[in-house]
């Protein structure tokens, strides 16, 4: 077993791959050998910063002798395609979240990828953030006794940062479920132990300009007795950020004068002109975030046990015990998405595979889409796909 940097290639150079920049430029157990991308001005930046190779599609990518595990950070509808072909071609794969729009595709990865060998992880998502792993570990040990409930919402402006036209149909996984929901229920899945049992959801699409799913409250219950719910609204009215102590979603200080900032910028703007403010956002395009000062975070937590509520921050969990208030910090790391990269290098380089595998991915899939189901039928829908966490035990 080598100790070898993990040579990595890169699908999509868009804005998922520079929110993994910090990360990328820190971490000396990766080193970016390739990428693929059809814009020529993303292929110049990834060759001016990264050296290597560029390929004008996935497909000779993926052939690349050099990359030895891909991130497929293309648009969800593409993800199948992509990490079935990684796998055809004997590489590993990071996939960025959701694993995929529908389950026929994503077990149809799960597939390619056990039949290749291959490991599949799904992330970086929301679960790898540290204080949510904190959380875990203390429910664990037990030291407040059993988990019975959790309660997660966000409140953001999701729904007016610029899109891609697809980005606002449902049928091809636009909205707030796929690409929103499933970071909620990633984490809520990981401290709840992860078998999921029935779900009953309400949705709204409440902008007829942007019709897609832009809200949802959901019940979400588990085998194990524990109960949780989760709501977001993307409606860009409220910021939640405000009660996670003015820290953004990537772990950055924000300025609450800046409210209203996605709105404005927004306003007027036809599709073309959209998809140009998108573009800008994207690798090559002039925008390159700094190191948070803080770990990301998904919006307020509270994880109630029998003796104390968690209550998750940006810089770690703090302990309401009844009688004494503590706070435990969840260190910071010079990569801020470290946790994504243990999970590859233990994967890769020791054969231990994290929690958030493609079986792990799928799950919560399914629970993206029962919020779906139950929102449109009015009926409680029963979970038949879901996978247990390890206990950390289990866990290298
Ligand atoms: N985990 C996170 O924090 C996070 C954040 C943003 C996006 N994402 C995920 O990343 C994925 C991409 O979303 P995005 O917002 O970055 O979109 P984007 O449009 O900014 O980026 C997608 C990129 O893929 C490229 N692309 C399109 N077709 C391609 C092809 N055939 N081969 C290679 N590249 C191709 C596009 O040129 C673009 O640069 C989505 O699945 C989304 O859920 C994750």
């Amino acid at each position: 077993m080598t100790s070898e940097p993990i040579r990595l290639g890169v699908a999509g150079l868009g804005r998922a791959f520079v929110l993994m920049l910090p990360t990328f430029r820190a971490d000396t157990r990766l080193r970016l050998t390739a990428a693929a991308a059809p814009r020529a001005a993303s292929r110049t930046a990834f060759r001016g910063e990264f050296g290597g190779t560029t390929h004008a599609d996935v497909g000779a990518l993926c052939a690349d002798p050099q990359v030895e595990a891909i991130y497929v950070a293309t648009p969800h509808q593409m993800h199948a395609d992509h990490v079935v072909a990684a796998a055809e071609a004997g590489k590993h794969v990071l996939v960025d979240k959701p694993l995929a729009v529908s389950l026929e595709d994503g077990a149809r990865m799960v597939a390619a990828c056990d039949r290749a060998g291959v490991h599949l992880i799904v992330g970086p998502s929301h679960s790898f953030d540290a204080p949510v792993q904190l959380a875990r570990q203390i429910i664990a040990s037990g030291e407040f006794g059993s988990l019975r409930m959790i309660q997660a919402l966000n409140y953001t402006d999701f729904l007016y940062r610029p899109r891609r036209a697809e980005e606002l149909r449902t049928d091809q996984g636009g909205g707030i479920l796929f690409s929103q929901a499933v970071h909620q229920i990633d984490m809520v899945r990981l401290l709840a132990g992860g078998l999921g049992q029935r779900v009953s959801a309400m949705t709204g699409a409440w902008d007829a300009a942007r019709p897609t799913e832009g809200a949802y409250s959901a019940l979400l219950q588990f085998e194990n007795g524990v109960f949780a719910t989760l709501t977001y609204s993307g409606y860009a009215h409220f910021d939640s950020d405000i009660w996670m102590g003015n820290v953004g979603e990537l772990g950055h200080d924000k300025d609450p004068a800046a409210y209203g900032t996605a709105r404005r910028a927004l306003s007027g703007a036809d599709p073309a002109s959209e998809a140009t403010l998108k573009a800008r956002r994207t690798y090559g395009g002039g925008e390159s975030p700094a190191p948070p000062q803080h770990h990301e975070h998904f919006g307020p937590v509270i994880v109630a046990c029998d003796r104390a509520d968690l209550r998750l921050t940006p810089d770690g969990v703090e302990i309401n015990g009844g009688t004494s208030r503590g706070f435990r910090a969840a260190p910071l790391h010079a990569a801020p998405r470290a946790s994504v990269v243990d999970a590859l290098w233990q994967a890769l380089r020791h054969g231990q595979p994290p929690v958030q595998t493609g079986a792990w991915g799928l799950a919560s899939l399914e629970v993206c889409h029962a919020i779906l189901t139950s929102a449109a039928t009015g009926q409680i829908v029963d979970l038949t796909r879901q996978i247990a966490a390890p206990t950390q035990k289990e866990e290298p």
